[in-house]
């Protein structure tokens, strides 16, 4: 017996959904407010960011159809602040939450077999791994 069944795939997928959203709009937030000269460099990565989790999102939208699911609309509410530091901080709390949840559904996709989405899924696993690192680089970690 299978530990996941595609429906309840479905619905984590979509959780996904939903959160590269949220990461497409925190990041647009932040990198308009973002203040002071030594954040110029992570300030146009994170325009970059913004633009590969819509990249994230399309490619989630479509194998959620695929599967027979409906991609959701829902946008869960993005994380701001007044100070550099905290947004770069709420930005790579965003990124070590999505590594996590992308390596389970890497596991869980190939449970059901589902290996062009497990492939699909380890393109994004690795994006989002490069996005913690240009964080972390900023933050000093
Ligand atoms: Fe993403
Ligand atoms: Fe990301």
């Amino acid at each position: 017996m299978a530990a996941i069944t595609k429906e309840q795939l479905i619905d984590l997928l979509n959780k996904d959904l939903g959160l590269e959203y949220t990461a497409m709009v925190q990041y647009t937030q932040h990198q308009g407010v973002l203040k002071g000269a030594m954040y110029q460099s992570i300030q146009k990565e994170l325009i970059i960011h913004a633009q590969e989790e819509l990249q994230h999102a399309t490619i989630i939208a479509a194998q959620i159809d695929y599967l027979g699911g409906v991609p959701t609309v829902n946008v869960p509410s993005a994380k701001t602040s007044g100070d550099s530091v905290t947004m770069l901080e709420q930005d790579l709390d965003g990124e070590n939450d999505a590594i996590a949840r992308y390596i389970s559904r890497i596991k869980q996709s190939e449970e059901l077999n589902l290996y062009h989405l497990a492939h699909q899924l380890r393109n994004i696993l690795a994006v989002e791994q490069e996005h913690a690192m240009d964080l972390e680089q900023a933050l000093g970690k």
